[in-house]
């Protein structure tokens, strides 16, 4: 199996469907609503899936649950050939931005990725939501920035920002990502995919992010694209999550390989995989068989993705040798 790297997971947005259903049951909340008959996630566009998201996150509660959610996701994404992955978590969902509720969210969290580390290693990229504003945003950027001057594992390597991209502009967030940025933490930015490349630009400007999350609409400005592929920006696209969403009609008409022709720096992630019916392993089957991609290229596109983590040496070297590559 190909060894691959994954940097945009959403771990609520990685929990199966049962896993809720099971939390639901627990906690006596009727979330019934949300499956369809076949017991899948039902949604009817981008913003019915974030209702539809909130509402499933809203029965994983306190560090024990969300302890459990992360083993399930890293043995699943192990399953499916991740040596290393990058997961957004919102201390605006876990702990509601209580920063002292927070800590033991991610002692907990922490604790279950040092554990499967052998297998899989792991990184926390620590996310506001967008549409809930910048006010709460720099109280997330506030648990952010302490937990990653406390965490001795370095699980805390990053920040983030999801949600809905039609809400606001990037700078907005400005200073939660100067506060990040002075924690230490690496940068990213959900953009280019509910609006267009100037979007992309705003979010590289205006928060200077190394990694855009999507980014794929870049392609609508060649300007653009050259400016990323020169500037080494990496795009954690989600092929997958675009079709799935609407954003393009097919794998086949998705903008990635035209990217990576022009010499951007493309990666594959998968977003929130039960929502959008995918797997790693899907991806990369649907990426060979649209353009035709090898081996060569996807450990090329992994070797980008090594290069573009928020994790430290040591790890970026462990990895590019499960890569096979030498430093
Ligand atoms: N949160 C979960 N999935 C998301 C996506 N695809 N875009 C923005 N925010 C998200
Ligand atoms: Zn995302």
């Amino acid at each position: 199996m190909i060894p691959k790297l994954e940097l945009h997971l959403h771990l609520e947005g990685a929990a199966p469907p049962a896993f809720i259903r099971g939390l639901a049951a627990e906690k006596g909340v009727d979330l019934s609503a949300i499956f369809d008959p076949s017991g899948a996630y039902t949604y009817t566009d981008f913003p019915d899936f974030l209702r539809v998201y909130e509402a499933a996150t809203s029965v994983i509660r306190g560090p024990e649950d969300y302890a459990r959610l992360l083993a399930v996701v890293l043995e699943t994404a192990a399953a499916e050939g991740a040596v290393y992955l990058e997961t957004f978590v919102s201390p605006e969902f876990c702990g509601g931005a209580d920063r002292a509720a927070w800590r033991d969210h991610v002692a907990a969290m922490a604790e279950v990725a040092a554990r499967l580390a052998p297998e899989i290693e792991s990184r926390a990229i620590i996310t506001p939501i967008r549409h809930f504003g910048p006010e709460r945003a720099r109280k997330t950027a506030l648990c952010a920035a302490e937990t990653a001057s406390e965490d001795r594992s370095g699980w805390v390597a990053g920040f983030g920002l999801g949600g809905a991209e039609t809400y606001g502009e990037p700078g907005d967030f400005a200073w939660s990502f100067d506060c990040a940025r002075e924690a230490g933490l690496g940068l990213t930015c959900h953009a280019g995919e509910w609006r267009g490349p100037e979007s992309v630009r705003a979010a590289w400007r205006d928060l200077g992010v190394s990694r855009i999350g999507h980014g794929v609409r870049a392609v609508e400005d060649p300007a653009l694209v050259r400016d990323l592929a020169e500037a080494g920006v990496t795009l954690e696209v989600c092929p997958g999550s675009n079709v799935a969403l609407g954003l393009y009609p097919s794998v086949a008409a998705h903008p990635i390989a035209r990217l990576a022709d022009a010499g951007v720096r493309v990666t594959v992630s998968t977003d929130d995989p039960p929502f959008f019916h995918t797997t790693l392993r899907r991806e990369y089957d649907a990426l060979a068989t649209a353009f035709g991609w090898t081996e060569d290229d996807f450990r090329r596109m992994n070797l980008w993705a090594a290069e573009a983590a928020f994790c430290d040496e040591a790890t970026r070297a462990r990895i590019k040798e499960k890569l096979g590559c030498s430093t």
